[in-house]
């Protein structure tokens, strides 16, 4: 039997996926700026706001594995966030996971009913299909949280960009403020 190096690998605390496939995309201000509540005309265009690992086996039926470094900026006050998205097929869910910083995990289902759970190092979250989700970073430092979903889900953006969550989280003289 041949014994053989893992493909891939993840210092999950201090680290990024590594491994031949793996396939990484900075976010900067200026692609994501339609996702913040308002224009800050503070933040450099260029101001990269998250950075995206995974990797991807192929197949129609392959489990990807991702992680998304959420970086502590705020944008006229608001935290910085993802741009959230439903899966294309709604009983699609996926996990996340906590691997630094603080934040919160926005889950919206289509009636627009709203709530969030705290995410932190060691956290893990069940997302069911009929949520959409998305990522606030509230802390100090960088969000770090994993995820494994199915590639069948897909992503529907569009349908936040029609519907978008109810809240925004503010960060206003160091505290939390959710308006
Ligand atoms: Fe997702």
């Amino acid at each position: 039997m041949k014994i053989i190096e893992a493909k891939y690998n993840q210092d999950f605390f201090n680290g990024v996926i590594e491994g031949e496939n793996v396939k990484s995309y900075r976010k900067l201000y200026k692609d994501i700026a339609f996702a913040y509540n308002s224009k800050d005309e503070n933040l450099s265009d260029d101001t990269e706001m998250y950075r995206v690992y995974s990797f991807d086996e192929g197949g129609d039926n392959t489990i990807l594995w991702g992680l998304t470094i959420l970086h502590p900026v705020t944008v006229s006050g608001e935290c910085n966030l993802t741009r959230g998205h439903f899966h294309q097929d709604r009983t699609e869910p996926e996990i996340y996971f906590g691997l630094g910083g603080e934040g919160l995990l926005l889950y919206m289902d289509s009636k627009g009913e709203c709530f969030a759970q705290k995410v932190a190092k060691g956290s893990v979250h069940y997302i069911h299909g009929e949520y959409a989700h998305r990522l606030v970073n509230t802390g100090n430092e960088d969000l770090k949280v994993g995820a494994a979903w199915r590639k069948a889900a897909g992503h529907d953006y569009e349908a936040i960009e029609k519907n978008n969550f109810p809240y925004r989280i503010y960060k206003i003289d160091g505290n939390i403020v959710i308006k």
